[in-house]
């Protein structure tokens, strides 16, 4: 009995350190240490000396060790392509399986980097009913067989494992595909403005709400930067970077972008990892303008720290992303959410001037007010803002401007 309960303790103990793992596995970076974690989970729950957590991928069959432990000679990674066969009988196992001379062909090949007799007992990472993956246990202290108990509690903390490693192997293979094709495109004659549009177009297609955003948010940042005086190849490099800035968001689940009412913090952390995951994509591509990767990374940072990922602050933060960031926020105040309406022009100016310095850089506002006005006054050749009604005075926006002047030139006392 008293084994039993001490089965069950470590048991409810294992379950609820998986449990706060959570979904939370968007970033590649944090994968590893999570898979890391769930099979130190594992091999406690089943009094393993050894074991590793495999990935599936089909196209072709293949199971990639993730994280390992306890073998003395496993190449890293590990793998073992698998024939149909194979596939169809892990696929199909209910519950781990204890194996034996005889079962090993029955269940993977021996064409890989990795001896299958290493391994004594096998649980396949299924979701959907579908194979994600594969925990694979060797030796247990003192050459024990695996018992019931050990099986069981197995059994449910495959359940768990399954839901992370698939999670995980959907964003990651949304994330590769996007920056397969923009690589594609970049190696195609450079890049092309638009080329960049339709990527543009294609991120925001998953936002229900917000269509035109990562457009807008280009067209805004170019607008800044030409205002602040900056170089023509230093304005089309803020284009590009405000349109893509928004690329992790391809492997953000598509409902939480229609969600009526605030995030709860796992899914704030989820739509928070576009910021890494997009990184990812767009560090694999050659661009013409090296600041493009950082741009993507941090334009959710703010002066005073409180931003994500990195939370760094104004003096880390370059002042290209500190304008994508000023685009970005200006776009999403003047647009719809699902749950509450747009916010005008005027208001929108006006918060961002209240937010400066501690938010957002007072230079980089100064220029959109300047872009502004030459809205208000029809001075500007296209007009910047389309489809809202710029309502708001020069004279409001010369107010503006002198408030943030103020501000600038005390920058200090403000930046508490
Ligand atoms: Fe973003």
């Amino acid at each position: 009995m008293a084994i039993e309960i001490n089965n069950l303790r470590r048991l409810l103990h294992t379950v609820e350190a998986l449990s706060e793992l959570g979904p939370a596995l968007a970033a590649k970076r944090e994968f590893s240490e999570t898979a890391r974690l769930m099979l130190s989970a594992v091999m406690e729950a089943a009094r393993a000396r050894e074991g590793t957590l495999f990935l599936f991928s089909d196209k072709p069959a293949i199971l990639t060790s993730a994280s390992s432990q306890g073998f003395a000679l496993l190449p890293d990674p590990a793998f073992i392509p698998l024939l149909p066969k194979h596939v169809h009988a892990l696929t199909a196992a209910q519950g781990p399986i204890v194996l034996n001379p005889s079962t090993y062909p029955v269940f993977l090949s021996s064409n890989g980097n990795v001896a299958p007799e290493l391994f004594k007992c096998l649980a396949p990472l299924k979701a959907g009913g579908a194979l994600a993956g594969m925990v694979a246990l060797g030796r247990r202290s003192g050459d024990a067989l695996y018992e019931t108990s050990e099986l069981d509690a197995l059994e449910l903390l495959c359940t768990y494992i399954a839901l992370a490693v698939h999670n995980h192997s959907l964003t990651l293979t949304i994330a590769q595909r996007v920056s397969e094709n923009l690589r594609l495109m970049a190696s195609l004659h450079g890049f092309y403005d638009t080329a960049l549009e339709a990527f543009a177009t294609a991120i925001d297609v998953k936002h229900v709400n917000i269509h035109g955003h990562s457009l807008r948010v280009g067209r805004y940042a170019a607008a800044i930067g030409e205002a602040m005086g900056m170089q023509a190849s230093e304005v089309a490099a803020l284009r590009s970077a405000g349109y893509l800035h928004d690329i992790g968001k391809v492997a953000v689940d598509r409902r939480l972008f229609s969600k009526p009412g605030a995030l709860d913090p796992e899914e704030f952390r989820e739509m928070a990892d576009h910021t890494t995951v997009g990184h990812q994509i767009v560090s694999s591509v050659q661009f013409p303008w090296p600041k493009i990767p950082e741009i993507v990374r941090w334009h959710h940072e703010r002066n005073d720290g409180s931003g994500y990922p990195d939370k760094l602050g104004q003096n880390d933060l370059p002042m290209p992303v500190r304008i994508v960031g000023v685009a970005d926020s200006f776009d999403a105040m003047t647009s719809a959410r699902p749950y509450r309406g747009p916010l005008s022009i005027g208001s929108a100016l006006n918060d961002l001037v209240r937010m400066s310095p501690q938010k957002f850089d007072p230079n980089v506002v100064q220029g959109l007010l300047i872009q502004v006005r030459r809205d208000a006054v029809g001075s500007n050749r296209s007009p910047l803002i389309e489809g809202i009604p710029v309502n708001i005075a020069a004279g409001d926006i010369d107010h503006l401007a002198a408030t943030l002047q103020h501000k600038v030139s005390h920058a200090k006392a403000y930046l508490t």
